[in-house]
């Protein structure tokens, strides 16, 4: 895990930094008021989003990453090459949760890039910490297991 600025990100980065702080204005959290936005870029360079909606029956609630995972693959795809997930926390990373770490698990490439971008009470970056699926999720139960 590495903390990043702004400025190390590259344009695609940048890019899907800004469509997943748009994505996320648009979460359904009334029960929590935590709201999350994900990009993803494809293995085809397409970017898919996704925010959290949650559900009066709490463990209905779909995550942001988990969601734009789940546009990914009706749109055809099932390989992500980076992720960047963005919220607004007074402490942290900015990373996904263990659920989601585990889906994006299941379409991540040798090398996948994850981004946690954090914002502050004014929607400016706090901070931005960059890391990979093999750095968060050591000794996985992956999908080789099932071959
Ligand atoms: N949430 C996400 O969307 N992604 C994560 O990986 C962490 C948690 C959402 C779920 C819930 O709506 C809210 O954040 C608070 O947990
Ligand atoms: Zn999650």
């Amino acid at each position: 895990m590495e903390k990043i600025t702004f400025e190390d990100l590259t344009d695609q980065e940048k890019e899907l930094y800004a469509q997943a702080k748009a994505v996320r204005v648009n979460a359904y959290a009334p029960y929590s008021d935590f709201k999350v936005g994900a990009s993803l870029l494809s293995s085809n360079e397409n970017i898919f989003s996704g925010c959290n909606v949650e559900s009066v029956d709490f463990t209905l609630t779909t995550h942001a990453e988990m969601n734009a995972i789940d546009t990914m693959v009706a749109s055809g795809e099932q390989k992500i090459k980076t992720i960047v997930i963005v919220m607004e926390a007074e402490s942290g990373y900015g990373m996904p949760c263990g659920l989601c770490r585990q889906k994006i698990l299941e379409f991540a490439l040798d090398n996948t890039a994850i981004f946690g971008i954090n914002l502050d009470g004014k929607g400016e970056i706090r901070d931005i910490y960059k890391t990979s699926i093999k750095e968060v999720m050591p000794y996985s139960f992956g999908p080789e297991y099932l071959k």
